[in-house]
């Protein structure tokens, strides 16, 4: 690591290597497309896209997760066009209709049409999804690892927060003008948190972080204990979650999921940054706010959630502002690449190794780190 060097400018600016990402990066990875209160009913629908393809997320009438490509099988109209609660799934374009396990169920006026034809083969198309507590992941390689083994020891470092029980209360949608990498990236070092987030810096000051980092495809660090800085983040500003520990409820975890999952997890919430690629130099991503659902019982806790959420929507403008003029900065093309610091950009190199490891089909483990 001391000798650690950026990954080279063309990967965040090359239109080929971006469609050479989505292939074999998203293609194959296990990335994060929710939340499992967004489906909590059965019908329940969201949509979104993993590696550029649309798909459908829900949960049938027997209970069961679902995911399907958003592909209408008779002549690829797009099936759903945006959340909402549906009964099943009728095709706008000439009605052919599934229902919630994605069986077809009907094909108006085609029945009888061909003995060659059977409704039963032409299911929607199915997506793998796996969760961890409220986290929805979905992956397109039908052969990728299971869920429980890509994220390693995570589970087990973050086993005394109810994930599971967490529920979506704030979401805003920012289009950043940058590679996606250099928003993770971004958020995965604590280099740049004088100089970027004064506010911040007064919860958890540069030199408090330290990893927590074991084996697994994820990156983790964390802040103990958190100042009084008097801001929405202060552990008693509001109850912490149930069943933590002492540490737990004063301190700031910041777990990332590769390759798109963004974390702050805090007493009494957590703040996600849910990263989408939408081309080589834009990349949508949701701010999510969610909390433990007790929290809504709390006085005036609508108006103290908006403070949380104010609070993260300044500092993720201020890390737009910053990676946007990274994107900006790559435009010079003598630039070479530049050089890493063990002790604050450790977790962009594990990164980055592991940007390297699904584009050369290459699977290293990675040391654990507690530096
Ligand atoms: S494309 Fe869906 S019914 Fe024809
Ligand atoms: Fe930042």
């Amino acid at each position: 690591m001391e000798d650690a060097l950026t990954l080279p400018p063309d990967a965040y600016r090359n239109e080929n290597f971006h469609k050479a990402e989505t292939k074999n990066l998203f293609g194959h990875a296990w990335v994060c497309v929710g939340y499992t209160c967004q489906v909590h009913e059965p019908g329940q629908v969201f949509t979104t896209q993993v590696a550029g393809q649309p798909i459908i997320i829900t949960k049938d009438h027997q209970g069961i997760l679902r995911g399907f490509f958003n592909v209408c099988r008779h002549r690829a109209s797009i099936l759903v066009e945006g959340p909402g609660k549906y009964n099943r799934f009728r095709c706008p374009y000439h009605s052919w209709t599934y229902d919630l396990s994605g069986a077809l169920t009907a094909c108006p006026l085609f029945d009888n049409h061909s003995p060659s034809f059977d409704k039963k083969d032409y299911s929607l198309l199915p997506v793998r999804l796996e969760t961890w507590g409220c986290f929805i992941f979905a992956n397109l390689d039908q052969n990728a690892m299971p869920l429980s083994d890509y994220l390693g020891d995570i589970v087990e470092h973050y086993k005394n927060f109810p994930l599971h029980e967490l529920v979506l209360v704030r979401r805003k949608n920012y289009q950043i003008k940058a590679n996606w990498k250099l928003v993770a990236e971004n958020f995965l070092e604590y280099y740049h948190l004088p100089w970027v987030h004064p506010e911040l810096c007064e919860v958890t000051a540069i030199d408090m972080h330290k990893r927590n980092q074991g084996s697994g495809m994820y990156m983790s660090f964390y802040a103990h204990p958190l100042l009084k800085s008097g801001s929405a983040l202060d552990s008693d500003f509001f109850p912490p979650m149930p069943h933590l520990n002492t540490i737990e409820q004063n301190a700031g975890y910041f777990p990332f999921v590769f390759p798109n999952l963004a974390t702050f997890l805090l007493p009494h919430h957590l703040f996600v940054l849910l990263m989408t690629p939408k081309s080589v130099n834009l990349t949508s991503e949701y701010g999510d706010l969610l909390v433990h659902p007790s929290l809504l019982n709390e006085p005036n806790s609508e108006q103290k959630i908006n403070e949380i959420f104010s609070f993260y929507d300044m500092v993720n403008d201020q890390d737009i502002g910053a990676v946007e003029r990274v994107q900006d900065g790559l435009k010079v093309e003598s630039y070479p690449g530049g050089r890493m610091c063990y002790r604050f950009e450790e977790p962009v190199h594990r990164f980055q190794n592991m940007v390297i490891d699904f584009m050369t089909h290459e699977r290293r483990s990675y040391p654990s780190d507690e530096y």
